[in-house]
Parts: structure tokens; sequence; C-alpha cells
């Protein structure tokens, strides 16, 4: 193996993976290639060699310095195609590739159909990638929309309102749960879990009579929208209601020292795997201890134990 390539969705901590594999690759003697725009420019061939001094200074960067695109054409075999002819050209002998369930499902048919060493690395601030305990992005996330909850509370509590705030996801409800303990938040509507408005607007109403004035509603994406459920609130209830959608705010920013040195293990025991002749595996940080498994595996539905923490949640309300 004399030369690989990396390519990557955007989160924090994706260029912390980044530079970890790039200088693990130069410490192996390997030359690397970071492609741009994710699978769209492995189809176009947007490659940009990389050493160690081109990834200096990213460590603490949010996004991606490589970018990334959704790439359309990526998800038909002709685009996959010239992706792998592409690859030959360029005699690249192996694939980085650092994203959540799309990147790695792409990763893994790219490889099953080409036959090319392909080794994914976990990041998604979402954190269902099926076997992985914690995927690059997520612990940022959860801080970044901690953060934020707690300056809602501040309005809550001194406006004596209900607050709905909507939280990322996809059709994971791993953010709003982790941030509802985190925040100390009344209420949780996750994707796995059914919801009664009604009964929340009960629980609200009971609440204000004993006198508590303030609550905070988190809602995952892959629920509701908090528009609509800030709107029945106040319908039901008549009590002054207000939301706030985080967005992408919880994609960006700066890595937690968590992320950071999850994505540099991650990273290099990507590299390490690769040139020990591995592929069409994800590579993973489980209880402490580096391994791998199939990406086939990996972008299986991620089973995730809701009902004690929900509960949890409730009981400290
Ligand atoms: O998968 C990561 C994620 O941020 C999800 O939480 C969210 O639903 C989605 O990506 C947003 O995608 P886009 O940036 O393409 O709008």
């Amino acid at each position: 193996m004399k030369k690989i390539g990396i390519l990557t969705r955007d989160c924090a901590g994706i260029n912390t993976a980044i530079r970890a594999v790039v200088r693990s690759a130069c410490f192996e003697g390997l030359e690397v290639v970071g492609v741009v725009k994710g699978f769209d420019g492995l189809i176009g061939g947007d490659f940009l060699p990389l050493d160690k001094r081109s990834v200096s200074g990213i460590i603490n960067l949010g996004g991606s310095i490589l970018k990334t695109a959704r790439a359309e054409a990526f998800l038909t075999r002709q685009g996959r195609k010239k992706a792998a002819s592409v690859v030959k050209d360029k005699r690249l002998d192996g694939l980085i590739v650092v994203g959540g369930n799309g990147s790695l499902t792409g990763a893994h048919i790219f490889t099953e159909e080409h036959g090319i060493p392909v080794i994914g690395v976990p990041a998604t601030i979402d954190n269902d990638i099926n076997g992985v305990d914690m995927s690059i992005g997520a612990d940022t996330a959860i801080n970044v929309a901690t953060e934020a909850l707690d300056k809602i509370r501040d309005t809550a509590l001194s406006m004596e309102r209900i607050f709905v705030v909507e939280v990322m996801g996809r059709q994971s409800g791993y953010i709003a749960l982790q941030v509802g303990l985190a925040s100390g938040c009344e209420e949780v509507l996750l994707p796995e879990r059914e919801h009664d408005i009604v009964a929340v607007c009960d629980e609200i109403e009971k609440g204000y009579a004993q006198g508590k004035m303030s609550w905070i509603i988190i809602v995952a994406e892959g629920r509701a929208k908090a528009p609509a459920i800030a709107e029945t609130i106040h319908q039901i209830t008549g009590l002054e209601t207000r939301m706030a959608v985080l967005g992408h705010i919880q994609r960006g920013g700066r890595p937690t020292a968590f992320d950071r040195i999850l994505a540099a293990r991650l990273g290099a025991h990507a590299v390490k795997i690769l040139t020990l002749g591995k592929s069409d595996r994800c590579v993973t940080l489980n209880d402490g201890l580096l391994g791998d498994i199939l990406l086939a595996d990996a972008i299986l539905p991620k089973p995730m134990d809701i009902e004690d923490r929900y509960h949890l949640i409730k009981m400290l309300t």
C-alpha cells in the first residue's frame, strides 16, 4: 500500500480525524490525498495532496477542510463505476471514509462492487452507527445544545414561559434524550417513543396549578416540529409558549476534547487496519478498546435503550 485517499462529511471533530489519518499515514510512509466534496469529488477526481504540514492548525476547527456535498451521482451504479475508474487511474490503494450512515453505506457498496479497500470512520451527531458507542461529533453536539438550553432556561424561568426546543438527530432521539438529561428539561419527545400531547398539557396544567411556572420540552426533529408542538400546547393550555429550533449550530463549532481524542484514535486506527489489509470495516472505540466491525453491521439500525433515561428525566423533573 503506497497511496490512500480520505473523504469526509462534516461535523465537529472531522478535521481532527483528517489530521490523524494524514499524519499517521505519513508516519507509515504512505502518500495521502484528500477527496474534495465527498463522493462527488471521487467521481470528478477532485483530489488535494495532503502532507503533515497541510493539516497543521486544524485540530480544533469545526466543519471539514475537504468540504462535502450530498452526492446524488454516487447513489447510482454508473456513478460508482466512474469513481472506481478514477481511484484506479489515480493509483489509490485504499480509501478512508469519515461520516455517518449514508457515507458508510456508500463506502460499503463501493468496496463490495469494485473491490477497492475501504475503511469507515463513524462521524455523525446523530450517534446512530450500530455497534459504535460514540460517533465523532455527537459529544460536541450535545454540549452545544446543552449550552443553548441553559440560556433558554434563563428566559423560561424569568418570564415564566413554556419553551419547546427542537434538536437534530434525523430519525434518532439520541441528542434529545442526552440533552434532556443534561439540561434538566421537563419532557422529551422522541422518534422512538409515542407521545400524547394532551397528557403533556395535562401535566403542565397540573404543575401550573401547584406553582410550577416554566417548562422546557425538547422535541427531536424525527418526532415533530417545534412550531407545531408549541402551537398545540398554547391552544390546549392557553399558556404563553415560545419555540426554538437549534438546527445546524449543533453540527458545527470547536470539537470537545472528547471528540478530538475519539477522532485522533479512530483516524489513526483506520490507517492501521487499512495497511494491515483489512477492508469493508468500520473502526470502533467501545469500552475504551479500539476495534473494527463489518460496515454491513455498522449501517444496520442502532438499538437504543431509551426507557431508563426517559424515566429518569421524568423522575428528576
Ligand atoms: O445526519 C446529521 C444531520 O445533521 C441530522 O441530524 C440532520 O437531520 C441532517 O444531518 C441535516 O442534513 P442537511 O445538513 O443536509 O440539512
